[in-house]
């Protein structure tokens, strides 16, 4: 993979800390990037990290969870089957806003004379704080202090406790608690073309529904033009201070506004604490939502902004004992820092998922257009489903919520059976491009697949059945009719015109990657059948009458899947990316300046897709997945055949090869791979973290180290580990949570500790060898082999 930059953050602005990401200067260089870091959010509703007097800014984002608009797509050339609707997840009512002026003088940061500045992600606590003082020209010193919380526990609620103080003299305070609905696309001018980033969707498409005002509290509702979703976003204030005070406010159609006037005394700290309700729908009334939201507001006003601190420290004990990987480093000092920063994100992506899925950037920036992607399935249920496994049922019973779209979908492209969405909000495709799009058929299999893992590692079997099961009949039929028997003499089961995980290569025949996880996905849809008639013969029946399944389809499937072609070359010992992928010429690695990464921004499609050059793991993708199907031999060779013309341009791609490189014992490399994973987002190694979080870097990060370093398999619910020896660590510890009962994996320099910590018993294994926990036995130590041996 190509070397990528890692430009760790400077430790004069950002020192280094293990629970909290700390910024010591204002820097206005690292802004739209900070924006990003210092987001907060709990699934449902996010907050990009601006800063709270609304400006300076380079995107100001507010964003809830599937909140979108939708349009027709309007293709230049159309053609029958292109997806129809476009989805944009909306930036909505932005409520963070607070603003100040000490003797009317505007506080505003670039130009203010700064004598502290902090500002602290705490990932511990699971909140944003910032602390200022600030000079005025009159040289009246002014203490600035906020936290931030977007509640865990109740998840349409978000508060600000903000507290002025004049250090040296009395002054005049205008505090101004602002709500605004978004009249244009971005705040700041960007005219840079980057197919990732989100066209936007103009500003017309909220349309007032209702605003009122009462006493310090102000409600703005309103519907989006297209899709017809509702919001109510509301705030309300407390106020706390010995100064006198008054206040006023203003309500408009898209804003509103509580001023508060102080005379404050010298020392006497003015304490608001401003709580922000949203309550959104698709199709309840604003109304409605409105009432919603007064009646949330009455009680977390009531409650207070303690207690919802306690609550979500509460939350994130929780969070952290379950999920935390504690490292202790021999030089590098920021690791736990960036791990952490990489686990907290995910939970703040993920916690309150509820009918919706994950956006590939979560709720830290509208890239991808906070479309949902493989990147749930693949890279980030795994965390889920080991560390919050409801959080993972969440995510795909969302995904079964769709499945009468994607049967409607399979029917639109001439197919049986049910086809998901390659990127969704609605369940409806949205991809315009579909040949990196709808072509990605894998999708299918990759819901498949965490399915599985879901069910194995849980033991939810209720889950296969009530649902899991439906979904493997229709992508089960999918596969068996998308591909064909080709009898050129050899009768193999062939997949053609699709498109892998690579996107630097589409439209291609016997993609090995998706012929072997359509594969995996007829056998498990077989197995998972006879499992259910076995086990409740009625619920089998019922499903068979409900999806007209009959016996042979599934004795068909298992053809299918025996048959399955496996692309496959003898001479190299490697599994060719597809049909034809060997005979294209190696890209000119040599000549292609660095700059010129990634290439989908300086290269046409065509250009692209006449040579061998990866954007992401593919082949490597499937020997990772599906591990088992592959010879040691046949894995070193794909991936030293695979490794130097893989571009790494997606944020998906270095996680996957590291778990390789682990696998290998090609240690080296497998950390500088892990470094990229890891430091995606706080070294801005892709370049563009100013536009959001890269949320399945964040999971594959978590994979890295648990897969990867520590060498965990589940295939079929058995767990092994094959842990490595780590030169640069003294020791590396995280817990899975498994059938309920929760292991911790500690690993030394030269060995390993198995724990049981909650559970009766427990087998696993420690590579081929049996290890079984018990209360009386909870712990087992063995001794790690060297470096290179695995
Ligand atoms: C990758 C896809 C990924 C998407 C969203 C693209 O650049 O190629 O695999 O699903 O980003 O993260």
């Amino acid at each position: 993979m190509i070397s990528k930059n890692i430009k760790l953050p400077p430790e004069h602005i950002y020192p280094v800390d293990d629970w909290r990401f700390i910024q010591k200067k204002f820097s206005p260089q690292y802004l739209a990037q900070d924006e990003t870091v210092f987001a907060i959010a709990n699934g449902y509703l996010g907050f990009r990290g601006n800063h709270e007097e609304g400006t300076p800014v380079v995107q100001r984002g507010t964003f809830i969870n599937g909140f979108h608009e939708q349009w027709p797509i309007r293709y230049g050339e159309s053609a029958y089957g292109f997806a129809q609707t476009g989805q944009t997840m909306l930036n909505v009512t932005d409520s963070k806003v607070i603003r100040l002026y000490v003797d009317d003088e505007p506080f505003y940061l670039p130009t203010a004379d700064i004598k502290e500045y902090e500002r602290v992600l705490d990932m511990r606590a699971g909140s944003l704080h910032r602390e200022v003082i600030w000079e005025t020209a009159s040289g009246k010193r002014v203490s600035i202090r906020s936290t931030r919380i977007v509640s865990m526990e109740q998840r349409h609620v978000a508060a600000i406790s903000y507290e002025v103080k004049v250090l040296n003299a009395s002054a005049k305070l205008i505090v101004s608690s602002k709500l605004r609905c978004p009249t244009e696309k971005n705040d700041a001018e960007d005219n840079t073309v980057d197919p990732r980033k989100s066209p936007g969707v103009g500003p017309s498409v909220f349309v007032p529904q209702m605003n009122t005002i009462k006493d310090e509290r102000v409600l703005l509702g309103h519907q989006i033009q297209t899709s017809g979703m509702t919001l109510a976003c509301g705030v309300d204030h407390y106020i706390k201070t010995e100064n006198t005070y008054s206040y006023a406010g203003e309500c408009y159609e898209d804003s509103a506004k509580i001023v508060y006037t102080v005379h404050a005394e010298k020392g006497m700290p003015f304490e608001m604490t401003k709580y922000m309700v949203y309550h959104s729908s698709r199709n309840a009334p604003v109304d409605e939502l409105c009432g919603r939201t007064e009646r949330t507001l009455n009680s977390v006003k009531q409650a207070g902004f303690e207690e919802l601190a306690e609550n979500q420290q509460q939350f994130m004990d929780n969070f952290w004992a379950r999920s935390d990987i504690e490292v202790s480093m021999y030089k590098d000092r920021r690791t736990q820092q960036c791990l952490r920063f990489n686990l907290f994100h995910i939970l703040q992506a993920s916690a309150r998922v509820e009918g919706t899925g994950i956006g590939a950037r979560g709720l830290t920036g509208d890239a991808y257009e906070g479309h949902y992607f493989w990147d749930t399935e693949i890279y980030l249920m795994p965390f889920l489903i080991y560390t919050s496994p409801k959080i993972a049922k969440n995510l795909l019973r969302f995904r079964y919520s769709l499945l009468d779209k994607a049967r409607k979908r399979a029917k639109e492209l001439n197919q049986k059976g049910a086809l998901f969405p390659w990127r969704t909000i609605t369940g409806d495709e949205a991809s315009a491009f579909f040949a990196a799009g709808t072509a990605q058929y894998h999708i299918n299999a990759d819901i498949m697949y965490a399915l599985r893992k879901y069910v194995e590692v849980t033991g939810d079997e209720e889950f296969l059945f009530e649902y899991g099961a439906e979904m493997l009949i229709e992508t089960a039929r999918f596969w068996a009719d998308l591909g064909f028997y080709s009898h050129n003499g050899k009768d193999e089961f062939h997949i053609h015109g699709v498109t892998g995980p690579d996107e630097y290569t589409a439209i291609v025949n016997n993609n090995a990657f998706t012929n072997m996880m359509a594969r995996e996905n007829l056998r498990y849809a077989s197995q998972s059948l006879q499992l259910l008639e076995k086990k409740r013969p009625e619920k089998f029946e019922a499903l068979a009458i409900d999806t007209d399944l009959k016996k042979e389809e599934i004795e068909e499937w298992e053809n299918a899947a025996t048959k399955m072609y496996i692309p496959y070359d003898k001479e190299k010992g490697i599994h060719p990316q597809d049909d034809e992928f060997l005979k294209k010429e190696i890209w000119d690695f040599e000549n292609t300046p660095l700059e010129s990464y990634p290439l989908l921004l300086n290269f046409h499609p065509l250009v692209i897709y006449r040579f061998q050059v990866i954007k992401q793991a593919d082949v490597v993708m499937a020997m990772f997945l599906l591990g088992h199907e592959f010879s040691k031999e046949q894995k070193k060779s794909n991936f030293d055949y695979y490794d130097p013309i893989t571009t790494g341009d997606s944020s998906l791609s270095s996680c996957v090869y590291s778990i390789l490189a682990f696998e290998l014992g090609i240690l080296d490399r497998a950390m500088e791979l892990v470094r990229y994973t890891a430091w995606m987002d706080l070294a801005d190694v892709g370049g563009n973290v100013k536009d959001g979080a890269h949320i399945a870097a964040m999971g594959g990060t978590w994979m890295a180290i648990v897969y990867g370093l520590a060498g965990l398999r589940d295939y079929g619910g058995k767990i092994s580990f094959r842990p490595k020896k780590t030169p640069n660590a003294k020791a590396i510890r995280f817990r899975l949570t498994l059938r309920c009962k929760l292991l911790e994996v500690v690993i030394e320099r030269d060995k390993v500790s198995y724990l049981l910590k909650k559970g009766d018993n427990l087998t696993i294994y420690h590579r081929e060898e049996e290890v079984r926990l018990t209360k009386r036995q909870p712990s087992c130590t063995k001794e790690l082999e060297s470096a290179n041996c695995n």
